[in-house]
């Protein structure tokens, strides 16, 4: 494989809003419901995720990945409404979708959620078996093999009380999660772990973090991983899970369809680029944001990382990986 490229981006937060009536919105949707009105209807621009996309089709990469928060209060409507906008952004075998808390913002049965979009989150459960559609809410992590690239989906998603947009993992996923990056390092692959909410403690945003974020992170020090990458911040992120063999890059992207307001970052977009190297990997990293002058995306920069190669030692206790090279 000489080279291999994932587009990313996340919190697509699909407008305009469908109609919704007063029972649809006796819930938890009613204060989501509002705060769209007041504020994220002028934040969460169709127009500028439609420039994204435009500017993504321009580039030349391999596929893409989107992690979360499609839509915004978990309206059957807005399901319906993203599973046609996936099928514009492209074919299922070429993107990859992970929910996030506003794609489970109150219980909505699978069928006529989530399980609208299972095509896009198509993939094994355990290394080696066949590809299928997740069938449930619990059913998660999956694996996208994409030659030496491997795409792990979590879901941090499930309904939380008014103004709380926390997520969880939960100690089954953490588990299979686990399995799953020691088999696929033991391959010697690039593994990508794909998690809506980045994978910190919360300190002063705790209503809005990862509650097993510390037992994610050791999961990740154990078993290994390349490459993390979130949304739900709405913010560029880089920080890092360490690691004795190598800290791992956690990265993080604004939304997708985000106007220069309020606090928050406007829409960018990352191209990661992945290369084999004797050592390792190197990952180079393009970010393409909204440019107003110009009325486009255009490049704002870019970052070259490297990654050492970590090969899984079958023979040591579970979880404990060793450097196969500098
Ligand atoms: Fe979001």
């Amino acid at each position: 494989m000489t080279g291999f490229t994932l587009a990313h981006f996340s919190d697509p937060h699909l407008g305009p809003l469908p109609a919704a009536g007063w029972q649809e919105l006796a819930s938890k949707r009613i204060t989501g419901f509002l705060s769209w009105k007041r504020n994220r209807v002028k934040i969460h621009q169709p127009r500028i995720l439609d420039l994204l996309l435009q500017d993504l089709k321009a580039q030349q990469y391999d596929h893409l990945a989107i992690t979360g928060d499609l839509i915004n209060i978990s309206l059957p409507d807005e399901f319906k409404a993203a599973a046609a906008w996936l099928q514009r952004v492209g074919k299922p075998a070429d993107v990859t979708i992970i929910p996030g808390n506003h794609d489970a913002y109150v219980e909505v049965p699978w069928a006529q959620s989530l399980g609208l979009w299972a095509d896009y989150m198509h993939g094994s459960r355990t290394v080696g078996a066949q590809d299928t559609q997740p069938a449930s809410f619990e059913d998660f992590p999956f694996v996208r093999r994409l030659g030496d690239v491997a795409l792990i989906g979590t879901s941090t998603a499930l309904p939380m009380p008014p103004f709380i947009a926390a997520g969880r993992l939960g100690e089954a996923q953490l588990s299979r999660l686990r399995t799953l990056l020691t088999d696929l390092g033991r391959q010697g692959l690039f593994r990508i772990v794909l998690i809506h909410h980045p994978p910190f403690g919360g300190g002063a945003y705790k209503r809005k973090a990862l509650l097993d974020a510390s037992a994610f992170q050791q999961v990740l020090a154990e078993a290994g991983a390349e490459l993390v990458l979130h949304g739900h911040t709405h913010v560029s992120g880089l920080a890092y899970i360490k690691r004795p063999q190598g800290p791992i890059p956690v990265i993080g992207v604004p939304s997708a369809s985000a106007a220069p307001a309020g606090h928050k970052d406007e829409s960018r977009y990352h191209l990661y680029r992945i290369n084999r190297t004797e050592g390792g990997w190197r990952l180079g990293i393009d970010v393409r944001g909204l440019n107003l002058a110009q009325d486009a995306f255009t490049a704002q920069g870019s970052m070259e990382l490297a990654i050492p190669l970590i090969v899984s030692d079958t023979n040591m206790a579970p979880g404990v990986t060793t450097g196969a090279a500098a």
